[in-house]
């Protein structure tokens, strides 16, 4: 990399608990983050912040990494992760504390002994000593003990997703973990589980400086249909359950952060991950709520040079609307979204533009529609019996198809 990156490609200050962030983009927790020289690299593109590798203490499902990355569907899947042991991650966060000047350090970490909390606390007060500025509290992983349990397994341990949709035992050691130590403890959520609202809220109600969700979902990857008792990973035999990243995520971990945004104060600090590669994706993470984005895949697959692009993009946007910060556009949605009983929908049917429609017929074979037939090979709404739904308009190759649109339909 020899490219001088200027400070205006980066720079969106922001600060957290006594914290200066050069912006809000974070490498997330991974294997773009697990040596010296990849922090050296996050730091030289101006992020933010860097999550260093998970580590779990004691060692917990720690295997040879096996990903793959299907550009068709749009999401990454791995079935097996190498995590850093304890002494790795502390060694890896001395060394990084001592090389980077400006990027801003989090200690990734997961207890999984049977000490509760003395455990997490252990090892946030160590990492704390090894230079960390944030204890990130894994709370998210689904491929440790989730993972187990969901494919039939017995776990020794529970881990990661499997205790981050309890809001009790979340927020307790949360809490306790931030009274240990002097730096801010942040927590990672799973979706998994549903209540990522309710453990966030739960977080804050207990004094945590920062929460975030991981986007991640555990699930099966496309697998051969002639071979299906094999796994889809190259030098793996058997299938199982995987964790999901990438573009693909993107709508669900939108939903995480508007429901951890929609159950807490505007002064709480949310973090959103899940399938961000552009800014226009970052810009739709902050209008659902959130303060820091977090971002893996991207970075795995195209390296950390990809942020001056999506700063740029957010700067030039802000500047056009008139925003002094990112806080401008934050939330923007959250109130906006309305319960499905109190859309305000409109009458409407669809038309169709004769001189555009080819004749193709994709409208005409509709399966919940039988409102459009073909004569003289264009295309021909019965107004009377279009619904409004607009699937038509969404198949149609050339545009051809638009909405009418008249009163509003009157509330029940
Ligand atoms: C291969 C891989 C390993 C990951 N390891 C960790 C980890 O060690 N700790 C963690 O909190 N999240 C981990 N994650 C989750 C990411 O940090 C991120 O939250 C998630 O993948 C969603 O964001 P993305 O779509 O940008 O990847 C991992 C993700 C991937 C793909």
């Amino acid at each position: 990399m020899n490219t001088p990156i200027r400070e205006s490609d980066y720079l969106m200050p922001l600060k957290v608990a006594g914290l200066s962030f050069r912006n809000n983009f974070v490498v997330g927790s991974g294997p773009a983050v697990k040596t010296l020289d990849m922090i050296k690299a996050i730091e030289r593109w101006g992020w933010g912040g860097a999550s260093l590798k998970l580590t779990i203490d004691p060692t917990y499902i720690s295997k040879p990494p096996r990903y793959r990355w299907l550009k068709k569907h749009k999401y990454h899947a791995f079935t097996a992760e190498t995590r850093l042991t304890f002494e790795q991650g502390l060694r890896l966060m001395e060394k990084a504390r001592k090389a980077v000047s400006e990027l801003i350090l989090y200690a990734n970490m997961a207890y999984a002994g049977e000490n509760g909390e003395d455990g997490w606390i252990r090892m946030a007060k160590k990492y704390e000593a090894a230079g960390a500025h944030v204890i990130e509290l894994n709370m998210c992983c689904p491929n440790m003990s989730f993972n187990v349990e969901s494919s039939g397994g017995q776990s020794r341990a529970l881990s990661g997703a499997s205790v981050g949709s309890r809001p009790d035992i979340v927020s307790k050691t949360a809490a306790a973990v931030q009274a240990a130590v002097g730096i801010p403890v942040f927590v990672k959520l799973t979706p998994e589980g549903g209540r990522i609202g309710e453990v966030a809220k739960a977080c804050f109600d207990n004094a945590i400086v920062s929460v975030g969700s991981t986007g991640n979902r555990l699930a099966i990857p496309d697998f051969d249909i002639n071979n299906p008792q094999h796994g889809i990973c190259r030098l793996q035999e058997e299938p199982t359950l995987a964790c999901f990243s990438g573009p693909w995520l993107k709508p669900l971990a939108l939903r995480d952060v508007y429901e951890m945004r929609a159950k807490c104060t505007p002064e709480n600090m949310v973090m959103g991950s899940g399938g961000i590669e552009k800014w226009t994706d970052a810009v739709q993470m902050m209008m659902c709520g959130a303060d820091f984005v977090q971002i893996c895949t991207a970075v795995m697959l195209k390296g950390p040079k990809i942020l001056p692009k999506i700063v740029k993009g957010i700067k030039q946007f802000m500047q056009q609307k008139g925003y002094d910060g990112y806080r401008d556009m934050r939330d923007m949605v959250v109130p906006h979204i309305t319960p499905t009983d109190r859309l305000t929908l409109y009458r409407g049917h669809a038309r169709i533009d004769e001189q555009k429609c080819t004749g193709c017929a994709l409208c005409a074979d509709i399966g919940h529609c039988y409102a459009i037939s073909m004569e003289n090979k264009k295309a021909k709404i019965n107004v009377d019996d279009c619904t409004g739904c607009s699937t038509c308009v969404d198949l149609c190759p050339v545009n051809a198809v638009s909405i009418c649109q008249y009163e509003k339909i009157e509330q029940e």
